[in-house]
């Protein structure tokens, strides 16, 4: 307390107090405005914290009106009463209206708050970004959906495989180029990814035995080098079908009929003589063009027919040794390539691109 304010009547020291607290509080006063409800949350949490200094100020131990306090017991005895109560009255109204204001300002948050996380629940909701079904499923899938139309099961085998399967159990000689580190490859502990899905007619048959009817779709790896149409992992589907008195005919009426409800009914396939270790006869078959229907076009470069696989009558020895007696059954077996079936289907030059990853390319096939 400064010398001209303890020498100041005690009575006009409260009303200075009194005054001080009036025209600071205009500043508070304002918050009652209907202006004052669009305060930010921020804004009113601020204005609360200026209200807690507000009242440090006027009502701590070292405001004017704690002073004024000090001085009751020094006031004459005659005016202590009257003084006392007017030191209370006051502090008692500078309570009251700072406490009025907290509140309302507590309310101001509270609405602000709300404000701020109103939800309309009458808006559309955000639609989240969904990704599809890789091209390369999408056509898996098709193809499931044929042959299983067509009583075929559908089976799911490993991708590592031991010597036997990759190449003994499939009539691969001791000397097949296949078996070299050049075109397989091979982990440690004498395991191999498989390079196709022949090695699930193997495993098929020796769990299920005959007769028997499945496809097998599955990933395989080849030391191929990535070009347009080669990648080291690609997808295969192999088909097999066991019973008594197969012939070569099913294997071309099934392989038709599949190419028929995949490309539309016009579709034509022809069988070529080829060479497989596991079928004995062997073919590749190809199927006419259904882009320009057999008159040659940049997708058949030309030839009017689509190379799509290969395929034969399994080899006795392949039936034998998966525990299938060769004098009671027969079977025909095929494998194709999905990976340049789906470029051809939608129009790619590269079959590379399935495999980047890149977003705008595989949004296209939603
Ligand atoms: C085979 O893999 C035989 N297992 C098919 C078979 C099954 C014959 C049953 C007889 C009985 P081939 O090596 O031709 O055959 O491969 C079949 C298909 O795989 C090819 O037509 C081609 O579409 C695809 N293909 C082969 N190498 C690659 C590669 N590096 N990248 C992408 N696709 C490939």
């Amino acid at each position: 307390m400064t010398d001209s304010k303890s020498q100041q009547d005690p009575k006009s020291q409260v009303e200075a107090a009194r005054k001080a607290f009036d025209e600071e509080f205009e500043r508070f006063a304002r918050l009652r405005d209907a202006s004052a409800v669009s305060l930010s949350v921020t804004d009113a949490e601020t204005e609360q914290r200026a209200l807690a200094d507000f009242r440090t100020r006027h009502l701590g131990k070292k405001s004017a009106l704690s002073a004024c306090k000090k001085l009751i017991g020094k006031v004459a005895p005659d005016q202590r009463a009257a003084f006392g109560q007017l030191v209370q009255q006051t502090e008692a109204e500078i309570t009251e209206r700072i406490a009025e204001t907290d509140d309302h300002l507590d309310s101001l948050v509270q609405a602000a708050r709300s404000q701020r996380e109103r939800i309309d629940v009458t808006l559309p909701g955000r639609r989240p970004r969904r990704g599809h079904i890789h091209p390369i499923t999408k056509l898996r899938e098709r193809i499931e959906d044929i042959f299983v139309s067509l009583g075929y099961a559908i089976e799911d085998d490993r991708e590592i495989e031991t010597d036997f399967y990759n190449f003994d159990a499939l009539n691969i000689p001791e000397n097949h180029p296949a078996r070299t580190p050049q075109d397989t490859f091979y982990t440690t502990n004498g395991f191999a990814l498989r390079s196709q899905t022949s090695t699930v007619q193997i495993h098929a048959m020796q769990r299920r035995g005959a007769p028997l009817r499945m496809i097998a779709p599955g990933r395989v790896f080849r030391r191929d080098t990535p070009d347009p149409t080669h990648n080291p992992m690609f997808f295969q589907v192999e088909g097999l079908c066991v019973d008594r008195g197969i012939t070569m005919a099913h294997l071309k009426g099934t392989v038709a009929e599949f190419l028929r409800r995949m490309f539309g009914a016009d579709t034509v396939t022809r069988f070529r003589p080829s060479y497989f270790p596991f079928t004995e006869p062997s073919a590749e078959f190809d199927f006419s063009c259904f882009k320009c229907g057999g008159k040659g076009c940049r997708i058949c470069k030309q030839s009017g027919w689509i190379e799509l696989g290969g395929s034969g009558m399994v080899h006795p020895n392949v039936l034998r040794i998966a525990g299938v007696d060769p004098e009671i059954y027969s079977g025909f077996a095929f494998g194709l390539g999905i990976d340049r079936m789906c470029a051809l289907m939608y129009g790619l030059d590269d079959i590379r691109l399935l495999f980047e990853n890149d977003v705008r390319f595989l949004e296209q096939f939603d």
